[in-house]
């Protein structure tokens, strides 16, 4: 009888398996527990004659052991299976991280930078917070010159009985120019971006903030033809090698004579659209041959040295390239606006 249930639960080991932990638990007390199977034959054992104990004895302990190895290694597989999910797969692709993109002011004044770099330009910079001197004074605003009212300044400090000893936030990168020409002789060539300010109500087309580059190029003998060709290149390279200039007199107090540059307009390539009001041309910078004052105010000799000057807003480039109608896009920083610059690869 015990014989037949040893061999019965024998033939039962191989057979053993659990795909779970409930599983594993039902056979190992179906087999293992106080009142299991194993058990049972123990407790049938009693009954055995003498001289059949000392063999079936043997034969009920090694089908305990077997039972009781089975179940351990399926409780092991188990646990290996629980630790390898644990385990890192360096294999696995990566969760793909959201990236940010360039903002588009960066994205063009960069491309800007870029075309003059090719020049010869390098960059320049000068304080966000500036003295009179090197906003208005040095570039030949005059105290009472009425073109100081030219661009509504933020005064940081003002001086009533005298302008020349107010701090402003800069209204134009014009500044740079002059902290430059304190610091090097001539020939300077040099490209400067940069943020300014202006008294200005919020509004689509008009902010209290935004960018400018500032261009310089003084040597001996620099003229008009020298900026008109640069200028040139400048606009083909930004809006493409059909792009034509031209430019039409205009005033500064820095520059002797000066002009406005328009370019052929990019949406009808200069036959008339509603978008160049029908003039085919659209305005994106001021220049100008530099004014020997502003030479002489820092201490350059224009009996030796002439340049010339520039000087374009970043957001009126970036409007004329991306047809972006409202300025404040660019400061709310709403990222389905930042998203449509993604470089596509
Ligand atoms: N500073 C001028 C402005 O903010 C722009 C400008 C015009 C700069 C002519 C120049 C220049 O260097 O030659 O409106």
């Amino acid at each position: 009888m015990l014989q037949e249930k040893i061999d019965a639960i024998l033939a039962q080991v191989a057979e053993m398996t659990a795909d779970n932990a409930e599983a594993l638990e039902a056979l190992r007390i179906r087999y293992l527990s106080k009142k299991g199977e194993i058990a049972s034959l123990f407790n049938d054992f009693k009954l055995v004659p003498p001289e059949q104990k000392r063999e079936l004895g043997q034969r009920l302990n090694e089908v305990k052991t077997l039972v009781t190895e089975r179940i351990n290694a399926l409780r092991d597989q188990f646990g290996a299976v629980a630790k390898q999910s644990n385990r890192v797969d360096i294999t696995r692709p990566a969760v793909p991280q959201a990236l940010g993109t360039r903002h588009p002011l960066s994205v063009v004044r960069k491309e800007i930078v870029d075309i003059f770099a090719r020049l010869g330009f390098t960059l320049a910079e000068g304080p966000e917070v500036e003295d009179d001197w090197h906003v208005f004074s040095a570039l030949n605003f005059a105290a009472d010159h009425p073109a100081r009212d030219m661009q509504d300044t933020f005064f940081v400090e003002q001086d009533e009985q005298d302008v020349t000893r107010n701090i402003v936030l800069r209204s134009h990168t014009s500044s740079v120019q002059v902290r430059t020409m304190d610091h090097h002789k001539p020939p300077i060539r040099i490209i400067c971006p940069g943020r300014v300010y202006r008294n200005e109500a919020i509004t689509a087309r008009a902010h209290c903030f935004f960018h400018q580059i500032e261009g310089l190029y003084i040597d001996k003998g620099v003229t008009f033809a020298d900026l008109r060709q640069v200028l040139l290149y400048f606009a083909q390279q930004l809006f493409g090698s059909d792009t034509k200039i031209r430019l039409r007199p205009s005033y500064f107090p820095f520059t002797e004579p000066s002009a406005e540059m328009d370019v052929t307009c990019m949406l009808c390539g200069g036959k008339g659209c509603s978008f160049c009001k029908n003039t085919g041309w659209v305005e994106i910078l001021g220049c100008g041959m530099v004014d020997p004052a502003v030479l002489e105010a820092s201490g350059i000799d224009s009996s030796v040295y002439s340049g010339y000057a520039f000087g374009l807003g970043i957001e009126r480039i970036t409007n004329l390239k991306y047809m972006v109608k409202d300025l404040r896009m660019f400061s709310e920083n709403d990222v389905r606006f930042l998203d449509e610059f993604r470089p596509v690869h």
